[in-house]
């Protein structure tokens, strides 16, 4: 089940450690929602094509593409490389959908105050991150995370890195939170 709390400011060391504030501070999924514009799903991680909610999301959204990542050492090209840029802070010009089907990781995002939330992902979350939300991911200790990732028509996956504030999705995301 998915966790979120605020980072600490000024962490060093390990992006694969907690970094909680101190002290602790989680967020309820509804306050997540109202602070980032982020979604959270339960899915059921082991029939994902028999689950009703993903069936209805996909439809309702459109997500016509799918497919599997598995990060880990021995199953992704390039782990290193890969792992230092999914960590860049980023936004995308659309949504990043993600569900994951083993292991675990973190998803960081910035709040409305420009804070860091690290949400904890593990089997059966499924995250909707939002186009033009600046964010990032690791791999938590455990060093393996196998995610479906969705997508409306041909995926795109270029992050587009800090500072990227003047993108037309920038600017869209910004108006979607005002309105909250
Ligand atoms: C992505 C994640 C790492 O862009 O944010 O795939
Ligand atoms: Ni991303």
């Amino acid at each position: 089940m998915v966790q979120a709390w605020y980072m600490e400011k000024n962490w060093t060391g390990d992006q694969r450690e907690e970094h909680h504030k101190q002290p602790p501070e989680f967020i309820e999924l509804d306050k997540l929602y109202k602070l980032s514009g982020v979604e959270y799903f339960q899915v059921n991680h082991l029939n994902p094509s028999s689950d009703e909610k993903l069936k209805s999301l996909k439809s309702n959204r459109g997500y016509t593409y799918e497919d599997e990542i598995t990060c880990s050492k021995e199953c992704l090209q390039d782990y290193e490389k890969k792992l230092k840029i999914f960590f860049e802070e980023h936004l995308h010009t659309d949504e990043e959908i993600r569900l994951v089907l083993e292991g675990s990781g973190y998803f960081d995002i910035r709040d409305t105050n420009d804070d860091w939330i690290r949400i904890k992902v593990e089997p059966g979350d499924l995250l909707i991150i939002p186009k033009g939300i600046y964010h990032r991911f690791t791999l938590d200790s455990n060093n393996f995370i196998k995610a479906k990732r969705y997508f409306i028509g041909e995926p795109v996956w270029t992050p587009y890195n800090r500072p990227a504030d003047d993108m037309d999705c920038r600017q869209e995301y910004l108006n979607l939170i005002k309105s909250f």
